[in-house]
């Protein structure tokens, strides 16, 4: 087996079933320009530390440059035996520039060269998700900003629980997302640190100048020990979690966005572009985006999970265990680039219809204001509480809502009660009553979407 990196001390072929089963060509092939680019900078640092000549540097970069033409012209010929992207590119660099191409691999092992690949790929990975999250952001936001006077029930339970705003339920999925972008980027500092240089296990035996290589490959730090450096995959598993927490904040956004949608509830509209049809009944319009947005957070987290069992008890340094991190890394990355753009689409084409969110709202989510009317008049809050509840209880056993009992029926309630109470049953005024920072008042809100638009300039 010629292509082989490691043939010296074997007799015999390998078992076909097991080199099949061995590699990882046909999902680590996603890493080639990350591959070429450590290698080119590899070779520099080669040069530098005069383990190969200026001559034999510029004949490596050269052919380096020729197999990057190669896959970027969708022309790289995976061959058999090609094991994963790191032998596949070195076996050509040999085809194409002969012998030398052997001095590249001089002091490194696959196991700082994968570990610096996948590095560099998630760092390109980690700035397209930012910008998708941003994305998001933004196109909530700016709805918030358009439809701040739409109002629509809050629940808590799933119960009527108070009046708020519509942009106000938008902006409380927004602002998680802000905390997903900002542990995205932490992440990204714990992944931009440059393991090559550190060998298999013990480091790199030459004058290799690892600092060189950090700012050939644009890395912020150099990895500080060289076991860690190869046998650590805690980076990965972060981007795991990281993307499990995401997708659950968004199943929570799919969620209400389904309910709201049902013609029981009949609050907001999914655009056509974003739903499907049955196949039996012709009337209907299904949501399907939004359940497989709410569906994604599941196959993440096993993905998370998964993985996380994987590197549970291996012993130090590098196993082939870890291999398994790509397959994990990538489905991630690919599932929640994906749930993020059609996230965007669904909320920037969603409809919504204020006046069924509006009728939708009842007196019996005032009678906290009811309460709160009590206080004003000095009433202990526990005492106002019992009152409206009490007024609560009237209305219902007179089967009439809350703001058809009379003075009379409310005294019995409360003697506090006075006929300037009518002004509690208006819902404009009851959300303009949280003006605290953070609440559902108009002034409020406003104050978010400005907190957010800032937040989307400085991130
Ligand atoms: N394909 C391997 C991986 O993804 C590359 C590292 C192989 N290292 C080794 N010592 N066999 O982990």
């Amino acid at each position: 087996e010629g292509n082989k990196l490691w043939g010296g001390r074997f007799v015999g072929d390998i078992d076909p079933i097991m080199e099949k089963f061995n590699a990882s060509i046909s999902y680590d092939r996603r890493m080639w320009d990350a591959d070429i680019q450590g290698s080119k900078a590899y070779a520099k640092a080669l040069e530098k530390a005069k383990l190969v000549s200026t001559g034999e540097m510029e004949d490596i970069l050269g052919g380096l440059d020729k197999v990057w033409e190669e896959w970027s012209g969708g022309v790289f010929e995976i061959k058999a035996g090609d094991e994963d992207i790191h032998t596949a590119n070195e076996r050509r660099l040999k085809e194409l520039i002969g012998d030398v191409a052997g001095k590249l691999h001089t002091g490194r092992s696959r196991n700082d060269q994968v570990v610096t690949d996948m590095r560099l790929w998630m760092r390109d990975a980690i700035s397209t998700l930012k910008g998708d999250v941003m994305q998001l952001i933004n196109t909530m936001v700016e709805r918030a900003a358009v439809e701040i006077d739409v109002l629509f029930p809050g629940y808590t339970h799933m119960q009527r629980a108070q009046p708020i705003r519509w942009s106000h339920w938008i902006l409380s999925h927004a602002v998680a997302l802000t905390r997903d972008t900002e542990q995205l980027e932490e992440i990204r500092g714990r992944v931009n640190v440059l393991p090559l240089g550190s060998g298999a296990i013990a480091g790199n035996p030459f004058a290799i100048d690892r600092e060189f290589l950090r700012k050939e490959l644009g890395f912020d730090a150099v990895s500080i020990n060289s076991m860690d450096a190869t046998g650590q995959r805690d980076f990965v598993a972060e981007f795991l979690f990281w993307a499990s927490l995401c997708l659950t904040h968004l199943s929570k956004m799919a969620e209400d966005l389904l309910l709201y949608s049902t013609k029981e509830f009949s609050f907001v509209t999914l655009s056509d572009a974003y739903s499907t049809g049955s196949s039996l009944m012709p009337q209907k319009k299904n949501t399907d985006s939004l359940e497989l947005i709410r569906s994604k957070a599941g196959r993440v987290f096993g993905r998370c999970a998964g993985f996380l069992m994987t590197l549970k008890g291996l012993p130090s340094t590098y196993n082939k265990d870890l291999q398994e991190d790509k397959e994990a890394l990538f489905d991630c990355y690919d599932t929640v680039h994906a749930v993020l753009q059609v996230a965007t689409g669904v909320i920037s084409t969603l409809k919504i219809n204020p006046s069924t969110m509006q009728a939708a709202l009842s007196p019996d989510m005032l009678a906290t204001d009811l309460a709160y009317y009590l206080v004003r008049k000095g009433v202990p809050f526990r005492e106002a509480h019992g009152c409206s509840g009490k007024a609560v209880f009237l209305a219902e056993s007179k089967n009439v809502s809350l703001n058809q009992l009379t003075l009379e029926d409310l005294r019995t309630a409360s003697p506090l009660f006075d006929s300037d109470v009518s002004a509690v049953w208006d819902y404009t005024s009851s959300v303009e009553q949280y003006s605290a920072p953070g609440g559902t008042a108009r002034s409020s809100v406003l104050a978010q979407i400005q907190h957010l638009r800032s937040w989307l300039t400085t991130h």
